[in-house]
């Protein structure tokens, strides 16, 4: 039997730095009201780097972290809602920019859930037989879809990218991984497409943003994470008790804080640095788990979960033995 595990991870953000106190000159909003409603200080906008730049970045640093020759990936997946263009996917750009061999490489849309559907598929392949290496990248740059004007959204989102290489292995070190989709919500959190073109004719066509009911999405993402930990630790056969470190979707604070009291779980074992970058969709999940894997909180050989949920509405997790 084979099975999957993590050779290496790596991050990047863009450097420019926006202050909730940034955001005060904008929006009516304040500074108190960010921290307190979403646990945000600070988050990182790109000023001239697009997706594809943040996740060559991210890919570079989890390459160098595995110490494997780039000629042995076969399979790249890049979770994004934010591609530099509609085609050619960002992964397919990546293949040349990396000087990947012509390798198996597509782009996946599952919003904030991105990285953890990339990693389901990624395991499945590789668990298959069929593939032995793969890149996988959550990556956004949300402030091109951002309304500043909006309040409700340009608070929390952001631009980032994290990256893993996942490589075969004879015990199972991704011990489960979840993936789900249920649409009769979709109007929760959603953006506007090209409109259709009625008689052949261009329609006035104004810029989309993301939309979404803040309040009906904070209640499905507080009642799905704890959930899918309950989910996971079952599949798996582990407890609560075996669980070194929660690294969730970075989408509030107080969901992480409410999952923790739900699943009575130390709030200091779930991972967050929701302060420092926002809400980065399919990029927070992979930028938080290597963030924690350099600040000392995950360690070689621990017991973690991811947990993500967003737009679909999307939810998923993994437990793995890093
Ligand atoms: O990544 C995908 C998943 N996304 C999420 O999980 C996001 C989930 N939702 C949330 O994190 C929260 O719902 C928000 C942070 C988006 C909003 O927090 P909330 O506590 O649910 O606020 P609310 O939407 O219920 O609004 C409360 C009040 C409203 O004013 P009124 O109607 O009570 O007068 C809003 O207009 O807060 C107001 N408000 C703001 N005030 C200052 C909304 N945004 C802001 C703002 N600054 N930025």
């Amino acid at each position: 039997m084979i099975y999957t595990k993590i050779l290496g991870t790596g991050s990047y953000v863009p450097s420019h730095v926006v202050t909730n106190t940034d955001l005060e000159k904008i929006v009516e909003t304040s500074d108190a009201w960010i921290r307190s409603r979403t646990g945000i200080e600070s988050r990182r906008i790109s000023v001239d780097e697009q997706t594809s730049d943040l996740a060559y970045e991210a890919a570079i640093r989890a390459i160098e972290d595995a110490q494997i020759d780039p000629e042995t990936i076969d399979l790249l997946i890049v979770a994004t809602v934010t591609a530099d263009h509609p085609f050619p996917g960002v992964s397919q750009m990546l293949q040349r920019r990396l000087n990947l061999k012509p390798l198996t490489a597509f782009d996946i849309n599952a919003a904030c859930t991105g990285f953890v559907y990339a990693l389901n598929i990624a395991d499945k392949m590789i668990m298959s037989g069929a593939f032995h290496r793969a890149l996988i990248i959550g990556a956004e740059t949300l402030s091109k879809i951002t309304d500043f004007e909006d309040r409700n959204t340009c608070v929390l989102f952001a631009d980032g990218a994290g990256a893993m290489v996942l490589g075969t292995s004879e015990v199972p070190q991704i011990k489960q991984v979840v993936t789900y989709a249920k649409g009769d919500l979709e109007h929760l959190l959603l953006m506007d497409g090209y409109p259709l073109k009625k008689d052949l004719k261009t329609p006035d066509f104004k810029l989309p943003f993301i939309q979404m009911q803040g309040a009906e999405v904070f209640k499905f993402a507080s009642s799905v994470l704890p959930t899918v930990v309950n989910e996971l630790l079952e599949k798996s056969g582990h407890t609560l008790e075996d669980i070194d470190l929660i690294v969730a979707h970075q989408a509030n604070l107080r969901i992480i804080d409410k999952a923790s009291r739900i699943l009575k779980f130390p709030l200091e074992k779930m991972y967050t640095n929701i302060d420092r970058y926002g809400n980065t969709s399919a990029a927070s999940v992979p930028l938080a788990i290597d963030e924690a894997i350099r600040e000392g909180k995950l360690k070689k050989g621990d017991l973690f979960i991811t947990v993500a949920f967003g737009a679909g509405l999307t939810w998923g997790g993994a437990i793995i033995e890093y």
